[in-house]
């Protein structure tokens, strides 16, 4: 072995006693235990926020609404499960409560069209008056929309907005004054990441959940001193029935499973981190891939090239139906 061998070996040697002799080790060691022990005192407390609680969820009968209702019942939450379909809803019941092996809640029934902000108003009534109280309110249920504004009747852009955005605030509102005097709830809803961005070709959708962000982005703030949460989740594309059961301009139902809608994350995923933002009582979640998110970014931070992008995107979309 040469000088420079020898050196490097001293030198080797010293750093091992450096990283040995000091608390290099230990500290490591502790930091560890007490990251652990964290991540574990927010699991329990997480379970026993969830457990017993009681949980409203619309748009049960299908994707990510009855992904959430599988991942809350087994965190023993009692829940009411709401939508249009009662007969889907009954389907679901049976699903959960057949087979468990804990102990968990049989789930309520509630069915309303949340168009109809006159049913939806009944229908919150009939949810207190079954429960008693509402401990989490999940605004799940929603329509997406296809088409070019020029050819779009403002019926169609009505429609979505009252699904969308009139609907969940109607209930919202119609629960709030019980959470208000209890001084305590939860009000989660899911918008989207095109309540950030908007995309060519899903202008009511986009207005949709723009105005969703908005909306209980104001009830976050003035529902702080009463104690009450808000969580806005804004999820990418999941694998659901969303682009199948979307509208088109005339009203008509679009019936296509979309590329990015089929290829979107898996929807049981997506539940299992409405879960743990709800949990974590967290006040904004993005659930998306990076392109999205660096998205959002560019659209506040150079928003001449974030339109210059979805001109584009506008041309090739148009292009690619032309052919
Ligand atoms: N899939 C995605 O790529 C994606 C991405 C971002 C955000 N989201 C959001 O995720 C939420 C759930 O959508 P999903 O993807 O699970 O789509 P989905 O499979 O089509 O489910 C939509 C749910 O909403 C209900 N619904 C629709 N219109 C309703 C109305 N007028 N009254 C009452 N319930 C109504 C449906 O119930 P019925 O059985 O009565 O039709 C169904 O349970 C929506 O808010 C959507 O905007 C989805």
């Amino acid at each position: 072995m040469g000088r420079r061998g020898c050196r490097r070996s001293n030198l080797k040697g010293k750093l091992m006693d450096i990283i040995t002799s000091t608390a290099i080790i230990p500290l490591l060691c502790g930091c560890v235990g007490i990251f652990g022990l964290f991540k574990l005192l927010q699991r329990i407390r997480m379970k026993a926020y969830i457990q017993d609680s009681v949980v409203v969820i619309t748009g049960a009968t299908s994707g990510l609404g009855k992904e959430c209702a599988k991942v809350f019942h087994a965190a023993g939450a009692k829940l009411v499960l709401c939508g249009r379909n009662r007969e889907r809803l009954e389907e679901l019941v049976r699903e959960l409560t057949t087979n468990q092996p804990k102990k968990t809640h049989k789930p309520h029934i509630v069915t309303f069209d949340l168009a109809d902000s006159n049913t939806v108003v009944q229908a919150a009534a009939e949810i207190l008056k079954c429960v008693g109280y509402v401990d989490i309110l999940i605004n799940n249920a929603g329509i997406s929309y296809r088409g070019t504004i020029i050819d779009t009747t403002v019926d169609v852009d009505k429609m979505v907005m009252e699904t969308n955005y009139f609907g969940p605030v109607a209930l919202t509102k119609a629960i709030l004054p019980s959470m208000i005097q209890k001084r305590q709830g939860h009000i989660v809803v899911i918008s989207s990441i095109q309540g950030k961005i908007s995309i060519p070709f899903r202008s009511a959708y986009a207005a949709s959940k723009h105005a969703t962000q908005a909306f209980f982005d104001c009830l976050r703030a003035e529902m702080e001193q009463y104690e009450i949460d808000v969580t806005v989740v804004s999820p990418g594309y999941i694998r659901t029935n969303l682009s199948l059961n979307a509208v088109t301009a005339d009203g008509s139902r679009y019936g296509v499973m979309d590329k990015t809608t089929s290829e979107g994350r898996n929807a049981a995923e997506v539940a299992q981190e409405v879960l743990s933002a709800v949990g974590k009582k967290k006040k904004e979640v993005v659930v998306a891939s990076l392109i999205p998110c660096l998205a959002v970014y560019l659209r506040t931070l150079s928003p001449r090239l974030f339109f210059k992008f979805m001109a584009g995107r506008a041309r090739a979309e148009r292009k690619s139906k032309a052919s």
